[in-house]
């Protein structure tokens, strides 16, 4: 298990260009498998939740490179149907490339995600997307097989605005025959990206970004190239991370449109945004008021990824803050970890509430997942003396050079590759 050790109670100060969004790249490199040519990908953030991807096309048969933030995928060597386990389980968004696989090869075989550390992860709207396009679903020895030979464009009635559903259903609609209408379908900034890439490779995409999305397929493209968009929740946790030490920061390649709902609640704190041209000045003081009622929702709502983050930053405000989260069942794993850091959090449910203002000091954390672990470091900028953060591997899957990255906004932080 690695480690982070971080010590606290130094101003940031510098500047960082905003690694590319881990959640657009991941289902554009599955759809990159529908054309049968060639895709480019620019700005893709070296993560090891993209080397599970990247591990995945290789398996199905593709040839994928990935060089100094440009992945090169040809699936036209594609043979593969089937995504052994072991695949799966490296990354639960491994079933974005359910609607790919199947829409590329008329069937698909791979095994129920199941939990993860979030709570329980159903794929029901997935699967009824699926079913909804015309592929026949049968359970074999805990594996899902598919079988489509074309797969026809449909309606397809989301019950809950998921993004990983809405994306399967597009990607899948965009190599079906016919029309596709997603209803209630999820409306998140990588939705659009993956809207645009489809569109590139020759797909004609209505209402991406909306609550009802069309999907015709068409003639694809033989080379597509794309430039993924900006990390939306990196710039979260960066933010957060100015507000909880102080100081001011400059992030290159921010998109603020992206940021709505993150910028009002770290504004309401008092922390100054200054969006100019792709590039963000943000300077926190040494007063900070509590962010009061912070409710996860999906976009634009504010974002669950960013509920750990802006915890960690809200204990430095003086005052009762509460978080709802309304999206996953277990997203408040870091709490414990908080506390031994001298925070008082008290959850009930659903609601944290957190009465910020106590002084925080180093301790010996573990990242429970993830935006977790972002909280933990998050804290641990404000914390007197050292904290060790250890199951980085979990912070890794998201944010690009996190170690590096802090050095360069003058945190001591060290990274050990051998603890335990
Ligand atoms: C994506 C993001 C993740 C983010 C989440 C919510 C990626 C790779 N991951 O995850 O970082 O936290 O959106 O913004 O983009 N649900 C069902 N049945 C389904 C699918 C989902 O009940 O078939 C439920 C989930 O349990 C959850 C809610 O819908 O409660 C939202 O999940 P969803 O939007 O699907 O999240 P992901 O796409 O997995």
């Amino acid at each position: 298990m690695s480690s982070l050790t971080v010590t606290g109670g130094r101003r940031l100060s510098g500047e960082i260009s905003l690694q590319g969004a881990k959640n657009s790249a991941l289902p554009i490199l599955a759809a990159s498998i529908l054309s049968a040519g060639e895709t480019v990908l620019t700005n893709v953030p070296a993560l090891t939740d993209v080397e599970a991807a990247l591990a995945i096309l290789r398996h199905l048969g593709c040839r994928a490179e990935f060089s100094d933030g440009t992945v090169w995928v040809d699936s036209s060597t594609m043979t593969g149907w089937d995504i052994p386990d072991p695949l799966m389980r490296r990354m639960r968004s491994s079933v974005v490339f359910l609607g790919a696989v199947l829409a590329r090869t008329g069937q698909a075989a791979l095994s129920l995600p199941g939990g993860c550390e979030l709570g329980p992860r159903p794929i029901d709207l997935h699967l009824d997307a699926m079913e909804r396009l015309g592929a026949v679903i049968r359970r074999s020895r805990g594996r899902l097989i598919f079988r489509a030979p074309r797969l026809q464009g449909a309606r397809i009635d989301l019950r809950l605005p998921s993004v990983g559903a809405t994306e399967n259903a597009m990607i899948a609609a965009a190599g079906a025959r016919g029309l596709t209408l997603i209803t209630n379908a999820a409306r998140e900034p990588e939705i659009r990206d993956l809207a645009r890439y489809l569109t590139a490779m020759g797909a004609r995409i209505g209402g991406a970004g909306t609550s009802t999305v069309t999907v015709e397929g068409g003639a694809f493209a033989p080379i597509v190239r794309h430039r993924v968009i900006p990390d939306r929740i990196a710039a979260a946790t960066y933010i957060a991370a100015v507000a909880s030490a102080g100081g001011r920061i400059v992030l290159r390649q921010v998109c603020e449109r992206d940021l709505t709902a993150v910028n009002d609640a770290f504004r309401q704190m008092g922390v100054c945004l200054c969006y100019r041209c792709g590039t963000l000045v943000a300077a926190a003081g040494e007063r900070l008021k509590p962010p009061l009622t912070v409710t996860t929702r999906p976009y634009p709502g504010f974002p669950t990824d960013a509920q750990p983050p802006l915890m960690a930053a809200a204990l430095r405000a003086r005052g009762t803050s509460a978080f709802v989260e309304t999206i996953f069942e277990n997203r408040f794993r870091h709490v414990p970890e908080l506390v031994k850091m001298g925070a008082d959090i008290r959850v009930d449910g659903q609601v944290a509430r957190v009465f910020g203002g106590r002084p925080l000091h180093g301790a010996a954390v573990t990242a429970p997942d993830l935006r977790g672990g972002a909280a933990l470091l998050t804290a641990a900028l404000a914390a007197e003396g050292e904290t060790t953060i250890f199951g980085t591997e979990h912070i890794m899957r998201g944010y690009e050079d996190i170690d590096r990255t802090f050095r360069a906004l003058g945190v001591n932080v060290k990274r050990d590759e051998r603890t335990g």
